[in-house]
């Protein structure tokens, strides 16, 4: 297959950039950096790679990610989703690359009770969804050719994730107690992978929701993970938000609705729980074997 294009991933060993790395290795000319490799707030060295390389897009995968922690640790957080997407947005445009950006379903608060499409209000309850809502605006503002894909409740194979931690903890007790009045849309990093892929050979532009669709709790979302798998002597238990208290808020109903991808008759993301039952069956003895 021919390459056409020159890809270049920032934040490539994370759960997402490396499975987009995976995705995307043998069919385009794929540069991928992980942080140790090129930090994305070292702005000379970002400007040296990406004036070497000449990408036709930058693909921004790197991300503060702990959202709890986040709340003690807000310049570092807002440094990396905020500033961090600046200096990328701005370095990619100065080499005539679109800049890709992944944001968040923790930018709205939950107040609706019906899927959140790209023209509902955002309106952060965290220093993480605000700081993603931040690196948002800027990824725009610094680089006409952008495309910000929305998504949420992410897991895959790389990397650490929900997923995992429920198979851990289902080697180590009987009854798992899980959160069940927080709606939201649990999401494959492939299909992110696929979607993002038709977005940028579609040269689209803008702001795109672009999870898997339908929706749940955290509670039913573990259910279906120990039924699918089929373990046994394992009880899920539905809790409330308060008996499992968090550092950081969280919306109570984040679900988004892939309206625009919809609307242009390019949405490839599939109801969740299709994706999940793929993902459980394709790396079934992987998950059951492994350890975190
Ligand atoms: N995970 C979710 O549920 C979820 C939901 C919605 C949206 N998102 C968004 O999706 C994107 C991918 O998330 P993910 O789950 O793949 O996160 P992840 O696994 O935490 O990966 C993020 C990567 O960014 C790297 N990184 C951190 N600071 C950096 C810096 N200054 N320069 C370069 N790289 C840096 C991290 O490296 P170190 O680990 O070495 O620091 C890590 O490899 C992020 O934008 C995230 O906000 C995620």
């Amino acid at each position: 297959m021919d390459k056409d294009m020159k890809i270049v991933i920032l934040g490539g060993k994370g759960q997402l950039g490396t499975e987009i790395y995976e995705y995307l290795k043998d069919k385009e000319e794929i540069y991928s950096f992980s942080h140790q490799e090129l930090d994305i707030l070292n702005y000379d060295l970002l400007e040296k790679k990406l004036q070497e390389i000449k990408p036709d897009v930058v693909i921004n995968c790197s991300a503060y990610t702990k959202v709890d922690k986040a709340e003690e640790e807000k310049d570092e957080c807002i440094k990396v989703n905020t500033i961090g997407a600046k200096y990328v947005s701005f370095l990619a445009y100065k080499v005539g690359a679109k800049i890709v950006y992944f944001s968040t379903d923790y930018i709205f608060d939950g107040e609706k009770s019906t899927p959140y499409t790209e023209f509902d209000d955002p309106n952060p309850l965290s220093v993480y969804g605000l700081s993603k809502l931040y690196g948002e605006k800027l990824t725009i503002e610094h680089n006409p050719n952008h495309l910000i894909l929305r998504i949420s409740w992410l897991y895959g194979i790389y990397g650490r994730n929900f997923v995992k931690t429920i198979l851990n903890l289902a080697r180590e007790r009987k009854k798992l107690t899980i959160v069940n009045d927080q709606k939201g849309s649990p999401t494959y990093t492939l299909d992110v992978a696929k979607q993002v892929y038709e977005l940028i050979k579609k040269d689209k532009v803008g702001i795109y929701h672009s999870s898997n669709q339908g929706e749940t709790t955290w509670y039913d979302f573990a259910k279906r993970i120990i039924e699918i798998l089929k373990i046994k002597d394992v009880e899920v238990l539905p809790i409330k938000t308060e008996e499992y208290p968090s550092i950081a808020k969280r919306p109570k109903y984040s679900v988004l609705d892939n309206f625009l991808l919809k609307l242009e008759g390019i949405n490839i993301m599939r109801d969740w729980e299709i994706a999940l039952e793929d993902f459980l069956n394709t790396y079934k003895d992987i998950l059951l074997g492994e350890k975190e």
